[in-house]
């Protein structure tokens, strides 16, 4: 192989030379030999005894970013003088100035000096040579592989632009081991079958262990940073007495989604630009034909005390299946059956599970995402329980500084939106959005009138984006998600109190 090639060239020549007083001045197969690589060779090589060396550092000047740039484009000077047009039109001050942009200030002196350029009776800039040589270039490149320059005034101009600075490069001296030979023996690194029916093994030379090499990683499953996110919030939840309620429906019917939520049919969402509507089946059989009248009532007419929406509700329309638009589609079909129960008892629900929106993607928004939800009924809740509520669980995420923002939602009210004061941002960013469930809704449902419900809701993708550092959704969810991303990442700690 090529490192053996390498390696048996390198033990020739101590063979012949008996030392290698400076690598800096060896070449291999005509080209300088590159040091990183001759010491990897060295090393190797040195753990088995065969050589010794001694590193040799020296300090030279090296180019900086600014000293590469103008070997790879051309100097400042240069640059100026080409973006000046040949001709008597010349070009303006302020053309040039977008033409060589950082160049401009240093360059345009520079070309003036050297009477490169010159202006025109308009005030333009012209050619005032025809060609000329790019000196301070060829000069760097001289440093770039020299590491010196025998112009000691270009050398202390160019320390003093900031396009050299001092290096250190390492080289070795080398001298034979106490084990040197130039026939290297093939190590062995296991005994096989065949040694040992054959004896080798008695006299074969083994290979070292490494007790300092790192063990390989095992290949593992990991979970989605969303499931390690998810796992959090469900423990949060969990150890606040919630229980979980059952999400694994993505198709509802358009009458759980929203009609239970006394959202009206002619609601935007429930339009086909933000909902995705089932085709086939396009319908549910399957609603309680008792609740479904209520609801229609409290829709049309009204009831319970409220004037309703005041149009003709459809039972076609609420029919419709729909990927849920939110969690809430299972809080209200939970609620439904809560309310089927003899005795009213006191309940603390959760979700986490994925909806979809019928969205414009952009780099924080899919179609599809994950809702957290966390749903609290009892007989007399008032909004200083979801304040209360809001503020425990919150403060279980670590997040302290809340506020509240009115807001609206057709099956809460009062509604709010949460926002949390952001340390590192320095401003409230909202989190949330939250409510207690409208009479409208809770009382078709047959819950006692003493009954109230507060509920709130947020997503689990931008706390993962902003926990695990992603900008951008698609490298989170999708088919441009890195695999190797998911296998990396840490469980998800929040820092909770
Ligand atoms: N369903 C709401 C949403 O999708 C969130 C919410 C849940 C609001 C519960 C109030 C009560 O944004």
């Amino acid at each position: 192989s090529g490192k053996d090639a390498y390696t048996s060239w390198l033990l020739n020549l101590l063979e012949s030379k008996g030392e290698i007083p400076n690598s800096a001045d060896l070449q291999y197969q005509g080209q300088p030999v590159d040091q990183s690589e001759f010491l990897g060779v060295l090393n190797s090589l040195l753990s088995k005894e065969v050589v010794e060396y001694e590193p040799i550092v020296k300090e030279v000047w090296g180019l900086t970013d600014e000293g590469a740039a103008i070997v790879e484009k051309g100097s400042h000077e240069v640059l100026v003088f080409n973006a000046v047009p040949t001709g008597d039109d010349g070009i303006s001050d302020a053309d040039l100035k977008t033409a060589v942009g950082v160049a401009f200030g240093f360059g345009k002196g520079e070309a003036f000096k050297k009477k490169w350029i010159k202006k025109n009776a308009a005030g333009n800039y012209v050619r005032a040579v025809e060609k000329v040589e790019d000196q301070t270039k060829h000069d760097l490149q001289t440093i770039k592989t020299t590491g010196t320059h025998s112009n000691a005034a270009f050398l202390s101009l160019a320390k003093k632009k900031k396009h050299v600075q001092p290096q250190k490069i390492t080289t070795f001296k080398v001298r034979k081991g106490a084990k040197f030979t130039t026939k290297l023996v093939q190590e062995a690194t296991d005994i096989t079958q065949e040694m040992l029916a054959s004896g080798e093994w008695k006299s074969a030379t083994f290979k070292k262990y490494n007790f300092n090499a790192e063990g390989v990683q095992p290949s593992s499953g990991a979970l989605h940073p969303l499931m390690k996110v998810r796992e959090e919030y469900r423990q949060i939840f969990l150890e606040l007495g919630f229980s979980e309620m059952p999400t694994n429906k993505y198709v509802e019917s358009s009458f759980w989604n929203f009609d239970a939520l006394f959202q009206p049919q002619q609601h935007p969402a429930r339009d086909a630009h933000d909902t995705f509507f089932l085709s086939d089946p396009a319908t549910s059989d399957r609603l309680p034909a008792d609740y479904v009248e209520r609801v229609k009532t409290v829709h049309s007419t009204g009831g319970y005390g409220s004037i309703g929406y005041g149009y003709d509700w459809k039972i076609e329309e609420a029919q419709k299946l729909v990927l849920r638009t939110h969690t809430t589609a299972v809080s209200s079909h939970m609620l439904y059956q809560l309310a089927q129960q003899k005795e009213f008892k006191p309940v603390k629900w959760f979700s986490i599970d994925k909806v979809f929106r019928n969205e414009t993607l952009d780099a924080t928004h899919l179609a599809e995402f994950h809702q957290i939800e966390g749903v609290v009924a009892d007989r007399g809740l008032t909004l200083g329980d979801l304040i209360g509520v809001l503020h425990g669980f919150f403060q279980k995420l670590g997040i302290k500084k809340l506020r509240f923002k009115p807001a609206y939602n057709p099956y809460t009210e009062p509604s709010m939106e949460i926002f949390a004061w952001h340390d590192g941002l320095d401003k409230w960013v909202e989190i949330g959005n939250s409510g207690m469930f409208r009479p409208e809704m809770l009382l078709p449902l047959g819950l006692p009138p003493d009954v109230s419900v507060i509920a709130w809701g947020l997503s689990t993708e931008r706390p993962t984006m902003i926990k695990y550092g992603i900008n951008n959704i698609r490298d989170l969810v999708g088919h441009k998600c890195d695999l190797a991303m998911i296998n990396r990442n840490p469980i998800c700690r929040l820092d909770k109190d």
